[in-house]
């Protein structure tokens, strides 16, 4: 029997709620489609932070490396660590370290799910988002700190091999789907590495006659994703613009407790990462209340990386009978629901 190692870090906040819930659908779906699951429990948090001094020990590397695939909740608590410290400590360095290049991050029209969109469209966009360099390369520095003479600089990297293999993926996938790239940048304003970004997808583009390209600059694809997001099939963006437009989508599919995460290695050098597009919402966190159904999407995803296509689609279909019969859902969808009495709806359906 196929037999998978999922490493769990399940992290801060709501992240540790969701993640059991994930467990039980990922269960479920091995009974039924005859694999196997070992899933080993990792204490990485700002928790760990406090008692140990670091957000991922050095040797957390090659243990994670060690399973076939991550499931992580949510990082971050800003009352015990700064952002800035717990997220370059643990999620950022494990995209960059394990070289998760592709961020992909589905949106589509859930039935049963509150859009804010008049009309309630259908629409079915996958944002690749470029997940190893670009904006959160981390290069730069702060000199004179505290004084008026204090310098911040924060250096924006782009290489051509990661602005290549990104398009690549983009255009690939767009030829499993229907057909059309829309690429965001803002080489209006920014003349270097975003004018480099329009070269090089450009030139991509062209061993893709099949696949139409169309050129936005990311304000106007903003707009144009809410006006009219039936328009759009695969999206490709940098890592900072992806990470801002993978908030606006999740919100048009209804909740940030809907949309997740797939850090993929296309290579598979290393364990690819899954989990929600959401953080750890402190807001929330320990009431119990928290939707669940963005780590099931990601459950979903690493299914499907892991070569089971139909638990995959399985999982989702049965998401979405629960959310289209309007039962068990969580106050984010309108409903009253606890966490577990939506995914108690989701194992009935399985
Ligand atoms: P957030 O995503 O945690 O929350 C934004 C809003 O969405 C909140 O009102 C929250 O209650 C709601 N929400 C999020 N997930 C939900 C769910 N599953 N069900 C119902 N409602 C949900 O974003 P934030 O408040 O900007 O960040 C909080 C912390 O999480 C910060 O420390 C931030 O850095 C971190 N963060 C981590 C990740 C990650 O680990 N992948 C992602 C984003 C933010
Ligand atoms: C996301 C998050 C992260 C990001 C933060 C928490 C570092 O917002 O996964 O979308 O910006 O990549
Ligand atoms: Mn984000």
């Amino acid at each position: 029997m196929t037999r998978y190692r999922i490493a769990l870090l399940p992290g801060d906040g709501i992240g540790t709620e969701v993640i059991p819930e994930g467990v039980k659908v990922l269960d479920a779906l091995a009974r039924k489609h005859s694999f196997e699951v070992t899933c080993t429990d990792h204490p990485y948090s700002c928790e760990y932070y406090l008692a140990h001094g670091v957000m991922l020990p050095e040797e957390g590397f090659a243990e994670l490396a060690a399973h076939d695939a991550i499931l992580l909740g949510a990082v971050g608590d800003p009352r015990l660590v700064p952002d800035h410290v717990s997220l370059r400590g643990l999620l950022v360095p494990l995209r960059q370290r394990f070289d998760l290049y592709v961020n992909l991050r589905p949106a589509r029209r859930l039935k049963g799910c509150p859009t804010p969109l008049k009309g309630d469209p259908d629409f079915d966009i996958a944002v690749i988002r470029e997940n190893s360099e670009g904006e959160y390369a981390g290069a730069g520095g702060r000199f004179h700190a505290g004084t008026p003479d204090e310098v911040a600089l924060q250096t924006t990297i782009f290489t051509r091999k990661g602005v290549e293999r990104i398009a690549r993926y983009a255009f690939e996938l767009a030829r499993s789907r229907r057909q059309r790239v829309a690429s965001a940048t803002k080489s209006n304003a920014m003349q270097y590495a975003y004018v480099m970004w329009d070269e090089v997808v450009a030139e991509v583009a062209r061993g893709y006659p099949d696949v139409t390209l169309d050129r936005y600059h990311c304000d106007a694809l903003a707009a144009m994703l809410i006006r009219d997001p039936a328009r759009f099939d695969v999206v490709v963006a940098s890592n900072l613009f992806g990470d801002i437009l993978t908030d606006l989508t999740g919100a048009l599919v209804g909740s940030l407790g809907l949309p997740a995460s797939a850090n993929l290695d296309p290579e598979r050098r290393h364990p690819s990462l899954f989990e929600p597009v959401h953080g750890s919402a402190p807001d929330i966190a320990g009431k119990g209340i928290a939707n669940p159904i963005a780590t099931f999407w990601a459950v979903s995803l690493m299914l499907e990386f892991l070569g089971q296509p139909a638990a995959a689609a399985e999982l989702m279909a049965a998401v979405e009978r629960v959310t289209a019969a309007g039962r068990s859902l969580t106050p984010d969808l309108g409903g009253k629901a606890a966490t577990t009495e939506l995914t108690a709806a989701v194992l009935a359906e399985l």
